[in-house]
């Protein structure tokens, strides 16, 4: 249960810079993956470590059709077969067409690469990759890694009861009293929604937009939080990913889509507030992590933390549909929340 879930797609990147022939080194859960595209654009994972020696692939060049080991030569395909070891004698009857590095499922999807590091067979029930569902004009992208689990980090991204204390910059939160809230929550696909809503627009950013913003936040396994906002015609979405590179190794992505070209005027400005916001999680998650290092418990109180709660319940049936080979059954139910922030 402490490990995050193993058969569920994760966030690896942009897509955007993975071309030609470059291959990218990437961590995700323990494992070393190399990405890159092939000949058709068509992007690809292996694990990063040759069989021969275990060499990193990634290290080695990549001429668009085959990566080539840069220990002893041996060359594989985007698919993991090995296509030739240049040290084998004609004479040596040793058959390399067997020789495999493994590959991992890839796929791309709102600007990013998402991989499945689960290895044997799927349950097939896999929380779907986050998608956009309008064009963007323009998009900011910022990502900061935190030493904290991947469970420790997620929670915070369901976690009302932060936000007043960590994220109280001038922009985000100008007033500082805490406040009753009350939003209506409802089970999705693999996730929940806090339904939408017109907020009271008290937050500079959402001033910005003009009119009065609809905003709808999803929460969905393993560890994606997707804001919609909508504000007359204009749409702005705001995801952040959890993707675990290793034990209490956890990379944040934030993306920030508009589909409107007037905020295109506004990116300089938003990068560093997004890197602010971003930081300021990231300082409170690693005190905290050293804190559950100590002592590895924690206290889930009040209505506050029930999207903690049900974070742990999604990810536990998760589990259990997967062991049993059943479709996941969300177990959560459409629930009014009070809390004060
Ligand atoms: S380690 Fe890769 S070819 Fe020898
Ligand atoms: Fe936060």
């Amino acid at each position: 249960m402490r490990q995050p879930l193993a058969d569920a797609w994760y966030c690896v990147g942009q897509a955007r810079g993975l071309a030609g022939r470059c291959l990218r080194p990437v961590a995700l859960n323990g494992e070393q993956i190399v990405l890159g595209r092939d000949a058709q654009g068509a992007p690809f994972a292996l694990r990063d470590r040759c069989p021969h020696r275990g060499m990193a692939l990634s290290r080695g060049p990549f001429d668009g059709d085959t990566l080539m080991c840069p220990f002893h030569g041996w060359r594989f395909s985007s698919d993991g077969r090995c296509r030739d070891v240049p040290t084998l004698s004609e004479h040596d009857a040793a058959d390399f067409s067997r020789i495999r590095v493994q590959p991992f499922p890839i796929r791309e999807s709102a600007g990013f690469l998402w991989v499945n590091p689960h290895l044997g067979p799927s349950g097939g029930d896999v929380p779907a990759v986050p998608a956009l569902d309008f064009e963007p004009a323009g998009s900011v992208v910022v990502e900061l890694e935190v030493a904290a689990s991947f469970d420790l980090t997620t929670l915070s991204l369901v976690d009302p009861g932060h936000v007043a204390f960590v994220h109280d910059s001038w922009w985000f939160r100008p007033s500082k009293g805490l406040r009753e809230k009350v939003k209506t929550f409802e089970p999705v696909a693999h996730g929940f929604t806090m339904a939408s809503h017109g907020t009271t627009k008290s937050s500079p950013v959402y001033r910005l937009l003009g009119g009065t913003p609809e905003v709808e936040i999803e929460f969905r396994l393993p560890g994606a939080r997707l804001e919609r906002i909508r504000a007359g015609a204009r749409r702005v979405a705001n995801y952040t990913f959890a993707t675990p590179l290793g034990p209490n190794r956890t990379m944040l992505t934030n993306a920030l889509y508009w589909s409107s070209p007037a905020l295109n005027l506004l990116k300089p400005l938003a990068r560093p507030l997004m890197r602010q916001f971003l930081a300021q999680d990231q300082q409170v998650l690693q005190h905290a992590q050293a804190g559950l290092d100590r002592k590895p418990t924690m206290v889930l109180f009040g209505q506050g933390d029930l999207p903690g709660q049900w974070y742990f319940r999604l990810k536990r049936e998760a589990l259990e549909a997967a062991r049993a080979g059943r479709p996941f059954a969300n177990p959560l139910e459409r629930r009014e929340l009070r809390w004060r922030s």
